[in-house]
């Protein structure tokens, strides 16, 4: 079965969405196969982030993911990826289609909510960086 990471943002953690958001996973056919709440220190937001160094984003989006706690899962289902991130929606919640987390919970692009890995290598190496003791 194939597996993908999966985190709530602070900005859901903060508003008491954590049920909402993992009852939204569990109801499209998604088992919950690892999960942890942490909170990332700064140095670790960079290297979880590193692909997006340089942009105009990534300086706001280390600060934001940093500001709270997130719980991060790894989930399992046949195309999990693909379908995960399907469920997420699109990065901008005003662009996210209806039924999906985004479009219900998130708040801007920044605050959108939740983190979906985008293909098998950054799943795997996502999993690894949330959950390094067990492969
Ligand atoms: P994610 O990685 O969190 O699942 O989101 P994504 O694939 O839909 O979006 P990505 O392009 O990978 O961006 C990572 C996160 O950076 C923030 N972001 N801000 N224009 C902006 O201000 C902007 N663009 C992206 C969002 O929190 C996004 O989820
Ligand atoms: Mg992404």
């Amino acid at each position: 079965m194939e597996k993908t990471l999966f985190f709530i943002k602070p900005d859901a953690v903060e508003r008491n969405l954590i049920g909402e958001v993992i009852r939204k996973v569990e109801n499209s056919g998604f088992k919950i196969n690892n999960l942890k709440m942490v909170r990332l220190r700064k140095a670790q937001a960079e290297e979880f982030y590193k692909i997006h160094k340089g942009k105009d984003f990534f300086e706001k989006l280390v600060e934001y993911v940093c500001a709270g706690l997130i719980v991060a899962m790894v989930l399992e289902k046949e195309s999990a990826i693909k379908d995960l991130r399907e469920l997420v929606g699109a990065t901008d919640p005003a662009f996210a289609k209806k039924g999906s987390i985004r479009y219900d919970f998130g708040l801007d692009v920044t605050r959108n909510s939740c983190h979906a890995s985008d293909s098998s290598k950054t799943a795997k190496d996502e999993i690894l960086f949330f959950f390094p003791e067990k492969d």
